[in-house]
């Protein structure tokens, strides 16, 4: 089967990171979640004592960064300027940092530099919200995935109760809605749909249910 590129954005908690580990896994391909990256981003500049409008300054971060993304099928490590990550860039100060500093053009510039480099092979997939607006605009395939806030909220709560973490429903709730509002009203490539990506809303769908849409579509354009 052809190595394609195949691009998933959406919103946070929409399932595209969970779908995309277990297809890049069903395919063996690799998964790289963008999300990360902007994180890594946000948390080198907290760590450095960087402010978000000290451009000079976060330009020289950048020409620095090393961010790398080591395919795990149960899960990815992140490792910033050498120093593993992985969980640290998911709590919520940097959830939200990362949303902030992805506003910025110099950062994206450079993310999306990165982003092309890692999927050059194909044989990719890639999460997060401007993939195939921008990344990868002629990406083999696209998708957006969208579900209810409620339910992707409630998704967001189990995730945390797991990790024995405890956040109230209505706190993420608010959180995810201030995020959709800041990732989707930016200037730069905002959150979109491709206008030729394959909207699925996943709000009463499992996680097998999602893989299977995918890959159904993925198959069914292979037996061409
Ligand atoms: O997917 P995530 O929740 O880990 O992403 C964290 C933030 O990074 C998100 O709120 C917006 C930003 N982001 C982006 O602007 N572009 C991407 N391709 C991926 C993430």
């Amino acid at each position: 089967m052809q190595k394609y590129v195949i691009a998933i954005d959406g919103p946070a908690a929409s399932g595209k990171s969970t779908t995309a580990r277990q297809l890049a896994k069903a395919l063996e391909y690799v998964y790289i979640d963008t999300g990360a990256m902007y994180r890594a981003c946000g948390l080198d500049a907290l760590n450095k004592g960087i402010r978000l409008d000290d451009l000079p300054a976060l330009q020289q971060m950048l020409a620095q960064i090393s961010i790398n993304i080591i395919y795990r099928p149960e899960g990815n490590r992140i490792i910033l300027n050498g120093e593993d990550v992985s969980q640290r860039i998911r709590e919520a100060d940097i959830t939200r940092l990362s949303s902030e500093i992805a506003i910025i053009g110099i950062v994206r510039t450079r993310m999306v530099e990165l982003q092309r480099e890692m999927g050059s092979q194909g044989g990719v997939i890639m999460d997060g919200r401007d993939i195939g607006t921008v990344v990868f605009p002629h990406a083999d395939f696209k998708f957006y995935m969208v579900a209810d806030v409620k339910e992707r909220a409630l998704r967001r709560w189990k995730e945390y109760q797991a990790k024995g973490e405890n956040t109230s429903l209505e706190a993420i709730r608010q959180e995810l809605i201030w995020r959709d509002k800041n990732d989707s009203s930016r200037a730069i490539s905002p959150l979109k749909k491709a206008d030729d990506a394959y909207e699925i809303n996943t709000t009463n769908m499992s996680i097998p249910q999602q893989v299977d849409y995918l890959l159904k579509i993925i198959e069914g354009a292979n037996a061409h």
